[in-house]
């Protein structure tokens, strides 16, 4: 375990806002996040689990412990002769996975690669692209239960996935992630139903590697790199309004991007909303929406966590003053 004070996050966030931990703690293994969590200095406290930082808006001061847990395991446990299950150490790169397990001919999260954040992040946002969410493919998640430090084995169905959504992003605090296992097919099985992938079934030869190759271009030609532009990818939700709703803005805006959901309700496209908004590639001192995909929030190098939320507070007034909708901002914001 290694404890640093007054540590710089800065780097550690992905929309490269200034902020500093009182402690931040990095982690290995189980025994050693038991150990954090018993230290009676820190135990009252409530941590904040920091992965990749991707989505994330942090504050300029964090006054509480910060953890990041880095073990990076993976493990390979055959279940019958066309099923692999991979457990995964929740500090491994999402992306980094995705690239071995393509390698290896394990399909199943192809679609989303180049996700930025760490594996033990990607359960708690239900991290989806391309017509696949990582609900689909998860049998378990290992955590520890910060209320009863005990560790526990959460199936599928106890995690309450939902759009973007899960029981550990319903109660941050609760639990802390270390592993996650995931169900994938040696047999060739491809999701090309989004628009931009169908193209790729008419090929002959379809492999795991061009659809990843697919999915990278696709995202790079769209989403800002962090490195480059600092970002968190979508700042919004879709939002789910009812059938009725979305007919009525069909007859007043015929262009209207939405998408039925099994339940009968409709999923708008934010970035659609915000673009007819005039939010499209408007800068407002150091931070702007991205010229190229209107629902991600960019920051142009110096902005702290304030102007963010006050730039999503001009975004949510515009679209519900034009179409009457109520965007949600998708990543969490820290409270200082
Ligand atoms: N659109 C616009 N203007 C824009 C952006 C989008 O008109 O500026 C329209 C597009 O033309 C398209 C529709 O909106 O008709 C949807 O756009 P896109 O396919 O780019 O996807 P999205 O709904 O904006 C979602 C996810 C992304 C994911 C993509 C691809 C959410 C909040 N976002 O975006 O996830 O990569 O689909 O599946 O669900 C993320 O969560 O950080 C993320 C990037």
């Amino acid at each position: 375990m290694e404890v640093i004070e007054q540590a710089d996050l800065s780097a550690l966030n992905t929309l490269s806002l200034p902020s500093r931990a009182k402690i931040l703690v990095n982690i290995n293994t189980v025994d050693e996040l038991l150990a954090a969590c018993q230290k009676s200095e820190w135990q009252a406290q409530n941590f904040l689990i920091l992965g990749g930082g991707s989505n994330l808006i942090l504050p300029s001061l964090i006054n509480r412990v910060v953890f990041r847990y880095l073990e990076s395991s993976i493990h390979y446990q055959a279940m019958d002769k066309d099923t692999v299950l991979v457990k995964v150490g929740a500090g491994v790169i999402w992306d980094d996975l995705v690239s071995i397990l393509v390698t290896k001919g394990l399909h199943g999260v192809e679609n989303l690669s180049l996700i930025p954040g760490t594996v033990g992040a990607a359960p708690v946002q239900n991290i989806g692209a391309y017509g696949v969410e990582l609900a689909e493919v998860l049998e378990s998640v290992e955590v520890l239960n910060l209320e009863t430090l005990t560790v526990e084995v959460l199936s599928n169905s106890s995690c309450e996935f939902a759009y973007r959504d899960s029981l550990f992003k319903q109660h941050p605090g609760r639990y802390f992630i270390t592993s996650v296992s995931l169900k994938l097919s040696k047999k060739p099985c491809f999701t090309l139903d989004y628009g931009d992938l169908k193209a790729l079934s008419l090929k002959e030869k379809l492999d795991l590697q061009g659809v990843r190759d697919r999915v990278i271009a696709l995202r790079t030609a769209k989403l800002p790199d962090p490195k480059v532009l600092p970002n968190a990818g979508s700042f919004f939700k879709n939002p789910i309004v009812s059938s009725d709703v979305a007919e009525t803005l069909k007859l007043k805006y015929p262009n209207l991007v939405a998408y039925p959901q099994e339940d009968g309700s409709m999923k708008l496209a934010a970035g659609w909303l915000i673009e007819q908004a005039n939010w499209k590639g408007k800068k407002v001192g150091n931070v702007g929406m991205h010229a190229q995909q209107a629902l991600v929030l960019v920051n142009y190098g110096r902005a702290n966590q304030s102007e963010v939320l006050a730039l999503a507070d001009q975004v949510q007034a515009s679209v519900l003053v034009k179409f009457g909708v109520s965007l949600e901002i998708e990543p969490v914001t820290i409270e200082g």
